[in-house]
């Protein structure tokens, strides 16, 4: 068996434990570990420390020249990589002051993407996962949610699902796949019996049987479904065991509290959801995930991420990388801007990214750099943490490593 192997010095280690899922967390309560160095072997972290102090005959030693900072490898908690073509036509549009139904009239929107992906094979979606799932690793992203929901049929989604899986073997970044066929009603769906009814039906004990996800979603949004509507449908799934997680709040409310009713991991988007919404969710054990990319490509307001926090609320970030109102997919960049309009400390922000995503997650063994956690993490060439969000995401990772692995320098 080979020896542990000993990575450092890093002028600064930040392994994110021993804070608080919940609430507004000031820098000041950030552990910085100078001249630190991690030990690790089949892919877990068997100890953190000073670098000088874990030396010894009994370790292979990869030494790090230079300054650096060392963080746990970014969750990204809310994607949509799974897709074919583009809605590059959308996005002009919406800048030239299009509404969303002349959009829609003209071609536009979900269902856009829906024929796109349809159109697709299950290679060409693999295809399409594991190209952006490569961009996403190099810029530090270790984990990452990928959602169906451009099928909306029982043989569609699963297609995409499958893709997901068949392309979680072939990236190195792990992909954790969501069920999202309730992401609007399918617009060609001619059948008298109920969709969601159908999908509950047909397609969740076959995502059991296929171990293709474990995560049911939902847009609640008056352009997908209500909170009635969707009420049965996570009854189905909490019964069978997913775990549950919403697109709530994105244009109207009323999709928190249906998130926090059914017991929710997560509740995501959150632009507009107000007093009333924010103080549900911080009395809750819900993570609520503001989706940044979302606000940027469309235009439109931020999640109210500082009330949240000053709430006790849980604060993830994520990408929410999709074709039509999140083309840009660059999770540090994002969340580094929402910090700045939202004044997040980079405590807040790096949280956000790391423990409170894998929390979004359902994830116990990574968002924090410590004993028995896996060896997934992200150096930046710097001798101050500050500069990561300080540069919006144009300071690259110099490395990245998952499960013990070297896999971008
Ligand atoms: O999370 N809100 C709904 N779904 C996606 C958008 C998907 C799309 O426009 O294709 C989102 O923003
Ligand atoms: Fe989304």
């Amino acid at each position: 068996m080979s020896k542990p192997l000993l990575i450092g010095p890093f002028t600064q280690l930040l392994p994110m434990s021993g804070l608080p899922l919940k609430g507004a967390l000031p820098d000041e309560q950030l552990v910085i570990i100078e001249q630190g160095g991690i030990l690790i072997s089949e892919g877990k972290i068997k100890a953190l420390g000073i670098f000088e102090d874990l030396k010894s005959d009994a370790v292979d030693i990869h030494h790090i020249e230079g300054q650096h900072v060392c963080l746990p490898g970014f969750v990204d908690s809310h994607s949509h990589i799974c897709f074919g073509g583009s809605r590059a036509r959308d996005y002009a549009y919406r800048n030239s002051g299009k509404t969303y139904l002349e959009i829609a009239k003209a071609g536009g929107g979900i269902w856009d993407t829906v024929t796109q992906t349809r159109k697709a094979s299950q290679e060409d979606l693999i295809e399409g996962i594991i190209s952006r799932s490569k961009i996403h690793l190099e810029n530090g992203t270790t984990t990452i949610e990928v959602k169906s929901g451009y099928g909306l049929s029982i043989d569609e989604e699963l297609k995409m699902l499958r893709a997901i899986k068949q392309a979680d073997k072939k990236t190195q970044a792990d992909l954790i796949a969501t069920c999202l066929a309730a992401h609007m009603k399918p617009k060609d769906w001619n059948s008298d019996k109920n969709y969601l009814e159908e999908i509950a039906s047909n397609l969740f004990p076959q995502l059991k049987s296929e171990g293709l996800s474990n995560r049911i979603d939902a847009f609640i949004e008056e352009s997908a479904f209500s909170a009635l509507e969707i009420a049965p449908y996570f009854k189905k799934a909490k019964a069978m065991g997913f775990d549950i997680t919403v697109h709530a709040d994105q244009f109207t409310t009323g999709g928190s509290e249906i998130a926090i009713h059914f017991g929710a991991i997560s509740a995501d988007h959150l632009e507009a959801s107000t007093e009333n919404e924010i103080q549900l969710l911080a009395n809750s054990n819900i993570i609520s995930t503001a989706l940044p990319g979302a606000s940027l490509g469309l235009g439109c307001a931020f999640t109210p991420a500082r009330k949240l926090l000053d709430a006790g609320g849980a604060l993830a970030i994520a990408s929410d990388h999709n074709p039509g109102s999140a083309p840009m997919g660059h999770l540090l960049t994002q969340a580094s801007i929402l910090g700045t309009f939202e004044k997040l400390s980079n405590a807040e922000v790096l949280a956000g990214i790391t423990f409170r995503a894998s929390a979004a997650l359902n994830l116990a063994d990574r968002g924090i750099l410590e004993a028995n956690m896996l060896a997934d993490f992200v150096v930046f060439q710097t001798d101050n943490y500050q500069e990561i969000t300080y540069h919006q995401g144009q300071l690259k990772p110099n490395m990245v490593w998952k499960k013990g692995e070297k896999i971008y320098e």
